[in-house]
């Protein structure tokens, strides 16, 4: 984050007077320094390299395998893409949940090595401890609470979560705690429209949603989802921009017989 970079950098300070004025806050994820540079040039606020990349990048069915490293790696090559965007990376399954001094060194693992801005992780009174020791070390946090992908095998189900008013309460009680303990903003995935709106009322940090419906404070997506990369994933939150899948299908097909034609390359097309 260079102080003499002439793009304006958008900030944990920014979110939150985005959060105060009303003006919601756009999130997408991003893997990689060519797909950085062009949704930092159409203006999103927040870049996330998510776990997710254990699903879209490493073709794995769950979020736990992707490792430190292989985040790091991820992550520095989108910090080298974003000019104004506030760029935040996943800490991976297994690299918190042991103590908060675990946290704390794979935190700032992440800050040293990749240059992002900020880490996020999933939990809620079981991480304060581990997140008010990142913060106090001078690293943001993001929290992420509702369907957190790396607890599948404890919920066994990628469903809404937080339907039935005891588990909506619990989330209420974790969000309000991991605001307490330091966050500067949340994820909720996945939950009713209705305790999206209660969450992002009652907390003063940013409230990000995916799958919470349209009263939280900013939306995320996963990239691959957004652009209609990954054909065969289709949960109702999903709007799709493009679809790609099918462009990117047609494109290869289309040089392939060019090449097999002898019709790629042309005159022109060679030295
Ligand atoms: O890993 C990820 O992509 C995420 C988003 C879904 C918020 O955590």
């Amino acid at each position: 984050m260079s102080v003499h970079s002439e793009v304006k950098r958008v900030t944990t300070h920014t979110l939150q007077k985005m959060k105060e004025r009303g003006e919601k806050i756009s999130m997408l994820t991003a893997y990689d320094f060519s797909f950085t540079k062009i949704f930092d040039e159409a203006g999103i606020d927040i870049l996330l390299i998510g776990d997710s990349a254990s699903n879209v990048i490493a073709g794995h069915e769950t979020t736990l395998p992707i490792t430190l490293e292989q985040m790091i790696f991820l992550a520095s090559s989108v910090v080298r893409g974003a000019q104004r965007c506030f760029v935040i990376c996943d800490l991976p399954f297994g690299t918190y949940q042991g103590n908060s001094k675990e946290a704390l060194n794979s935190s700032i693992k992440i800050m040293k090595e990749s240059g992002a801005h900020a880490v996020k992780l999933e939990g809620g009174t079981e991480v304060c401890e581990s997140i008010a020791r990142i913060v106090s070390s001078g690293i943001p946090v993001m929290a992420h609470l509702g369907l957190t992908p790396q607890s599948i095998y404890q919920f066994g189900t990628y469903n809404v979560r937080a339907k039935e008013d005891a588990e909506a309460e619990l989330l209420l009680k974790n969000a309000h705690a991991v605001q307490e303990a330091g966050a500067f903003a949340l994820v909720l995935e996945k939950i009713p429209a209705a305790l999206g709106k209660r969450v992002a009322e009652e907390l003063k940090i940013p409230v990000i949603g995916i799958g919470a419906g349209m009263h939280v404070d900013g939306q995320v997506l996963v990239m691959h989802d957004m652009l209609g990369i990954t054909k065969d994933f289709s949960p109702r939150f999903l709007r799709r921009y493009l679809e790609l899948y099918d462009a990117i299908k047609g494109a290869t097909a289309q040089y392939i017989a060019d090449v097999k034609a002898k019709d790629f390359p042309n005159d022109k097309e060679q030295y």
